[in-house]
C-alpha cells in the first residue's frame, strides 16, 4: 500500500425524503443562493420546485440558473458565474446529475476569481490551468444529486467542455468539496433506463480504473473496490427494470458516491485511462459519458488481459462469478462476463451506433493523448497508451 493523505470533508445527509432538508441546510451557509440545475429533468419531475420551496420556507433567497447542458459548457458556466456575482449569491447549489453539480463547482470558482472557466480545464492549450489548479478559493457549494453516476456530490472535481476547441477536462481543488450534500435516492426514480445504465457503468469504471492500473498490494482497497463493484453489478440491472425499487436506487446512489470520494483508491495510485479516452469522445460528439465508457471497455480490457491478467481475473472472480483458476483464461472470461452485464442493461454498443465517424478517430486519439498525457506523449495505463494504441482501442470499439 502506498502512503496517502485523505480528506473527505463533505457532510453527507442520505435517505428517503431528505431533500426536504435543503432549505434548513442552506440557511446555515447563506442568505442568498444560486440554484444551478439542468434544462429539463428537475423541472419536469417537480424536484426543482420542492427545493425552491424548501429554500424559501427557510428564508433563503433563491436565484435559479437552469441552463446546464449534459457535458456542461464553459460559456454556460461563465454566465452562471456572472449571475452569481451580480446577484451577490453566497452559496452555489448544484441540483441534478454530474453536469449541474460539476457546473455548480466551476461557477463557485469563477464567481470568486473572475477567470473564464475554460482556463481552469486540465490540459487546456492556454496552460493557465497550471496556475489556477488546484482551486483553493471558491464560494461554498452544496449538492443534491438526482442521478447515481459520477460521485460529484461529495468529491472536489468537475468536468467541463470548451466547445470552441473541443477540449474536455477536469477542474478540481480543495475549495470545491461541497460543504454538504443531500442524497435522496428517491430523486433517482425518474432517471431513464438508459441513464441508469450509463450511471452504473460510470461508477463501475471509477472503481476499476485504479484497481487495474495502480498498486496491487492494497488489501483493504481491493475489498472495498470489489464490494462496491458488486453493488453496481447487482443493482444496475434491477434499477433499469424496476425504476422505483428504493433499495436498488439507494445502493447505486451510495456506491456511486463512495466510488469517487477517494476512499477506495487511497494508497493505490494508478491512472484513469478510460476516462481520458472517453472524455475526448464526449467532447467531440456530446455523447453520454457512461455510454462512451461502456463502448470502450471491452477493447481496453483486452489490453489489460495481456498486461495484468491476474488483476482482471481477480475482478472477474470476486465481482462477476468467474470460477476459472487460470489467470489468463479467467481474464478472458471476465471480459465476456462484463459484456453480458452490459447487455443486461442494453449498453453493449459500438461507437458507430452513436453516430461517431471513423474519419474522426485519429484526430480524437491525438487529442486524447494530448490532454490525458499532459506532455508525456502517452496516457498511463497497464501499458503506455500512445496515439497509435488509443486509436487501436477506438477502432476496436467502432
Ligand atoms: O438535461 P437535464 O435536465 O439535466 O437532465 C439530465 C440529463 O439529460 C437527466 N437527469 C438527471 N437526473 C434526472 C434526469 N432525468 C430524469 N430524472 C432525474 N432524476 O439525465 C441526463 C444526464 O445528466 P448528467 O448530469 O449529464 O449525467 P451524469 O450524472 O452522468 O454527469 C455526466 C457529466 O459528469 C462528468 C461527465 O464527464 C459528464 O460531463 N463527470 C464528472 C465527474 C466528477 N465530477 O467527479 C467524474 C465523472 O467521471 C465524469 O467525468
Ligand atoms: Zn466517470
Amino acid at each position: 500500500m502506498l502512503n496517502f493523505q485523505l480528506s473527505m470533508p463533505t457532510r453527507i445527509i442520505f435517505g428517503r425524503g431528505e431533500v426536504e432538508k435543503a432549505g434548513a441546510e442552506a440557511a446555515k451557509l447563506a442568505g442568498k443562493v444560486l440554484l444551478v440545475t439542468g434544462r429539463t429533468a428537475t423541472r419536469k419531475t417537480g424536484v426543482l420546485q420542492r427545493v425552491v420551496s424548501s429554500l424559501e420556507e427557510a428564508g433563503v433567497e433563491v436565484v435559479v440558473f437552469d441552463k446546464i447542458e449534459p457535458n456542461p459548457r464553459t460559456h454556460t458556466v461563465d454566465e452562471g458565474g456572472r449571475i452569481a456575482r451580480e446577484e451577490g449569491c453566497e452559496l452555489i447549489i448544484g441540483l441534478g446529475g454530474g453536469s449541474p453539480m460539476d457546473a455548480a463547482k466551476a461557477i463557485a470558482a469563477v464567481a470568486l476569481s473572475g477567470h473564464p472557466s475554460h482556463e481552469y480545464i486540465t490540459g487546456n492549450k492556454t496552460g493557465r490551468w497550471k496556475e489556477l489548479l488546484p482551486v483553493q478559493e471558491a464560494l461554498p457549494v452544496m449538492t443534491i444529486p438526482t442521478l447515481a453516476a459520477t460521485g460529484s456530490e461529495a468529491n472536489s472535481g468537475g468536468v467541463l467542455t470548451h466547445e470552441a476547441t473541443k477540449e474536455k477536462g477536469g477542474i478540481g481543488g480543495p475549495a470545491l468539496f461541497p460543504k454538504v450534500t443531500i442524497i435522496d435516492p428517491e430523486l433517482t426514480f425518474t432517471v431513464s433506463p438508459e441513464y441508469t445504465a450509463d450511471g452504473a457503468v460510470d461508477m463501475f469504471t471509477h472503481l476499476y480504473e485504479a484497481y487495474l492500473t495502480g498498486e496491487e498490494d492494497a488489501i483493504v482497497q481491493d475489498h472495498l473496490t470489489e464490494g462496491l463493484i458488486r453493488a453496481a453489478v447487482e443493482n444496475g440491472p434491477i434499477a433499469v427494470k424496476e425504476p422505483n425499487n428504493y433499495e436498488a436506487r439507494a445502493a447505486l446512489m451510495w456506491a456511486s458516491t463512495l466510488a469517487l470520494i477517494g476512499l477506495a483508491g487511497a494508497g493505490r495510485g494508478g491512472s484513469f485511462p478510460m476516462h481520458q479516452m472517453e472524455h475526448t469522445l464526449s467532447a467531440y460528439y456530446d455523447i453520454s459519458h457512461g455510454r462512451g465508457l461502456a463502448i470502450l471497455a471491452p477493447a481496453y480490457f483486452k489490453r489489460v488481459a495481456e498486461d495484468r491478467p491476474h488483476r482482471l481475473a481477480r475482478m472477474g472472480r470476486n465481482c462477476f462469478g468467474v470460477t476459472e483458476q487460470d489467470d489468463k483464461l479467467a481474464a478472458e472470461q471476465t471480459i465476456i462476463a462484463v459484456i453480458e452485464w452490459f447487455k443486461s442493461m442494453n449498453v453493449y454498443l459500438k461507437l458507430s451506433d452513436l453516430g461517431i465517424k471513423r474519419e474522426s478517430l485519429a484526430e480524437m486519439a491525438e487529442e486524447s493523448v494530448r490532454v490525458g498525457g499532459r506532455g508525456m506523449g502517452h496516457i498511463a495505463a497497464t501499458r503506455d497508451l500512445d496515439i497509435q494504441e488509443v486509436l487501436a482501442i477506438y477502432e476496436d470499439s467502432f
